[in-house]
């Protein structure tokens, strides 16, 4: 009897529209390959860190206000003078080809439609003027620093000159973190797949195709450069009049090397658990970023945010926006453009219902009194 209920149950999320972003990843588990399915999924070594992004949200607790009238409520905000709906971006996930053929360019049409910023990831399946061709909407260029200057400057003027207006340099990824489920499938990229940022600028076919087993591994050996300093800040933020956004901070100490090295933005990220295992969940390192940031840079977060609860509890915290990474590329596996503008359109009408029930109008009125604080 309870099997037939378990069987039933399993049939029924297989079928239905999901109502929740998690089953997103239900479904989309069951649309790809199980080798694109472990490289988007998965972390790096025991995966605490992946777990711990989404774990942390929930051991906050919201403290709401009643008898508010929250019969209009308004979402939307500024991020670098920029309107956003809902303060949910589009972090720069690599390769969406893998989980979708219209990869990047679905992505950036439903990023527009939804009103907020997609940030492309220089590791793209379509190439960054490709994306600019489908979307007028607001867009960020992600920056892996390349071994040769050049091809790094190349990036920032092509990006510039396409309508990108921001530049996220990812400062967390000297190396690829050690991904065992890459490793253990073996991760080769489908032949289909080109990063065609590069091609006429580094000859991709003299990359091994794999190292320790993974593809994507020796790609980031071969391309990504180890050896990057605040120099290389100092010398990103001289080239462009664009600003520059900091992605992959944790700790208070390099929060405020950033922003005395001029950055106008930081992403508290942890590379959604995919570098460093064993760092705090992004929610848990935001509160001492923010502290000592003072307003001199817009924090931003990504990294397990899963529901609107998630986004109100990281604004309560003190970031001016969130990012998702994963649940829109689950959207983007199981039905393109369309699943990518209904995972948007599910988290902002949960963020936005949150706000009610929270009794809180607009975003500017979000603040620490929202959340209880854990000790210490
Ligand atoms: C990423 N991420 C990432 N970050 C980046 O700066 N450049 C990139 O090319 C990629 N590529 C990438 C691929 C895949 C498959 C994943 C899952 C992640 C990290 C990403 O921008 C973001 O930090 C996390 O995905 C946020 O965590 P959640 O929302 O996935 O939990
Ligand atoms: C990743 C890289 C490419 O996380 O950022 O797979």
């Amino acid at each position: 009897m309870v099997l037939i209920f378990i069987e039933k149950q399993a049939k029924d999320v297989e079928t239905m529209e999901p109502v929740r972003l998690a089953e997103y990843e239900h479904l989309a588990r069951q649309a790809l390959p199980k080798m694109a399915y472990d490289y988007i999924a998965g972390g790096a070594e025991d995966e605490v860190t992946l777990g711990e992004n989404e774990a942390a949200f929930q051991r906050l607790k919201l403290r709401p206000r009643v008898l508010v009238d929250v019969s209009r409520v308004d979402a939307s905000t500024r991020i670098l003078g920029q309107r956003v709906e809902f303060p949910v971006l589009l972090a720069p996930i690599a390769i969406q080809c893998l989980a979708h053929p219209e990869g990047e360019q679905a992505t950036a049409r439903a990023a527009a439609s939804a009103g907020t910023i997609m940030v492309l990831s220089t590791m793209s399946t379509f190439s960054m003027e490709e994306v600019a061709q489908v979307s007028d909407g607001p867009r960020w260029f992600q920056l892996y620093c390349y071994r040769d200057r050049k091809v790094t400057q190349g990036f920032v003027e092509r990006a510039h000159s396409h309508g990108y207006s921001a530049i996220c340099m990812t400062v967390d990824t000297p190396y690829l973190g050690r991904r065992e489920r890459d490793i253990r499938n073996r991760f080769q990229y489908p032949s289909n797949i080109v990063l065609k940022n590069f091609v006429g600028h580094v000859d991709l076919a003299a990359i091994p195709s794999d190292i320790h087993g993974s593809a994507v591994a020796a790609y980031a050996a071969s391309l990504l450069s180890p050896s990057l300093t605040w120099d290389d800040v100092d010398w990103l933020c001289s080239l462009t009049s664009l600003p520059i956004v900091l992605k992959g901070i944790l700790t208070a100490e390099d929060a405020r090397l950033a922003v005395e090295h001029g950055v106008k933005g930081i992403i508290v990220s942890n590379h959604g658990g995919r570098q460093l295992d064993g760092v705090p969940a992004t929610i848990e390192a935001l509160p001492e970023i923010v502290e000592v940031v003072q307003g001199r840079a817009e924090v931003l977060l990504d990294g397990g945010v899963r529901r609107g609860t998630d986004v109100l509890k990281a604004l309560a915290l003190g970031a001016k926006a969130v990012l998702i990474g994963r649940p829109y590329i689950w959207g983007l596996a199981v039905d393109g453009e369309a699943g990518v503008k209904r995972v948007l359109a599910m988290l902002r009408a949960e963020f936005e219902l949150a706000m009610a029930l929270a009794g809180y109008r607009s975003v500017s009125e979000i603040n620490s009194n929202l959340v209880v604080r854990a000790c210490g």
